[in-house]
């Protein structure tokens, strides 16, 4: 691993490791794409404009969310089936985010449990969130597991009535492969996606059993039932922002879903803005999409994210080298987003401030 010295070094190494359906659903984005690539080129459309001479000599890496402290503003994303990438999946990823004092954020269609989590990471910081499905019973039941597990927050996920259209896993006929289940589930829910007659096996896992009908009444139905804070994954407009804080959530997760929901959507962080603004402060703001480098984080704390959360990267750690690649990864970013912070004269994530990133259209005016 040691000539892997970036995001990008480990994505190569683990497309030659993971099987086809496997990397297939992992990197792709929905439809033909273009929010996927837009992810991480819309941060290469921001400029930095760095400060000199501050003493930077002392640094601090670390924030506090939703009241706990983390060591870097970087948290682990939710993505599903990760023991495709390595026998260790959910439980490597979590361990891993555990040693580097931050978040780690457990899929609903994980295939590792909630309690295996919470027997592996006993001492990390972890959420869970949340698909709603139609029988209510089965998500009270995912809740209150949560609840029991010392998770600390429940991320619901609000883009995803039903899964986007990923061509590559339509045409590989995507499975789960035979040895891996959902392993939140029994029965039919933990099974079903490891056989498909046609088309990608997510989409039709979830047509029977997501609810296509949610409504901001079941974030509040949502509020209702737990103690934990809520907090709003898939935001990607000012108007949804304002209406999950009227509801009360605690945080709101900017996210376009890896650009895996529907093609056309902005860059994760061309939307951060307009969110912010209209939240005026009130409640945390996240973002995922697109981060792959230390500059990338800054840029979104520039622009008003509290923390960021990386997906793909992790998975691409896990493949080549389970755990100790996530940390690998982590301790990538940590160092980019530390040198970051130096070379542009801060000492820590409040000295990041607004003025110090511009869209690169700043310097056509000049
Ligand atoms: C799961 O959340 C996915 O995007 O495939």
């Amino acid at each position: 691993m040691d000539n892997l010295v970036c995001v990008s070094d480990f994505e190569s190494q683990a497309s030659k490791i993971l099987s086809r359906n496997a990397l297939d659903y992992y990197k792709s984005g929905a439809g033909q794409q273009t929010t996927l690539q837009n992810n991480k080129t819309a941060f290469t459309k921001l400029r930095i404009r760095p400060r000199f001479l501050t003493n930077v000599s002392n640094r601090d890496l670390s924030t506090t969310i939703l009241g706990e402290k983390i060591s870097i503003p970087i948290g682990i994303s939710p993505t599903a089936m990760q023991r495709m990438a390595h026998p260790g999946g959910e439980c490597s990823n979590a361990k891993a985010a555990e040693s580097f004092n931050t978040i780690f954020t457990l899929s609903t269609i994980a295939t590792s449990s909630i309690e295996e989590i919470a027997e592996a990471a006993p001492h990390g910081l972890k959420w869970f969130q949340l698909y709603i499905y139609i029988d209510r019973n089965v998500t009270l039941n995912l809740i209150r597991r949560a609840e029991k597990a010392g998770f600390k927050a429940i991320a619901l996920t609000v883009d995803t009535p039903m899964f986007g259209l990923r061509l590559a896993d339509v045409r590989n006929k995507f499975t789960l492969p035979p040895h891996l289940k959902f392993a939140n589930f029994e029965g039919e829910k933990s099974t079903k996606i490891n056989t498909t007659q046609d088309g990608s096996g997510l989409n039709n896992y979830v047509e029977k059993l997501f609810d296509t009908s949610l409504t901001w009444d079941d974030v509040k139905w949502l509020k209702s039932v737990t103690n934990l804070p809520v907090v709003i994954k898939g935001i990607l407009t000012a108007e949804d922002a304002k209406i999950a804080v009227d509801i009360g959530v605690e945080g709101i997760w900017v996210s376009n879903h890896g650009a895996r929901q529907v093609d056309g959507v902005p860059a994760s962080i061309e939307a951060l803005p307009e969110i912010v603004k209209a939240v005026e402060g009130k409640v945390e703001v996240y973002l995922d999409g697109g981060v792959t480098d230390g500059t990338d984080v800054f840029k979104a704390l520039a622009l008003g994210a509290k923390m960021v959360f990386i997906g793909r990267p992790t998975l691409w750690g896990l493949a080549c080298n389970g755990e100790e690649g996530v940390k690998k990864i982590l301790e990538i970013l940590r160092k980019e987003f530390d040198f970051a912070l130096a070379l542009t004269g801060c000492s820590s994530v409040v000295d990041i401030k607004k003025e110090m990133v511009v869209h690169e259209s700043y310097y056509a005016k000049i």
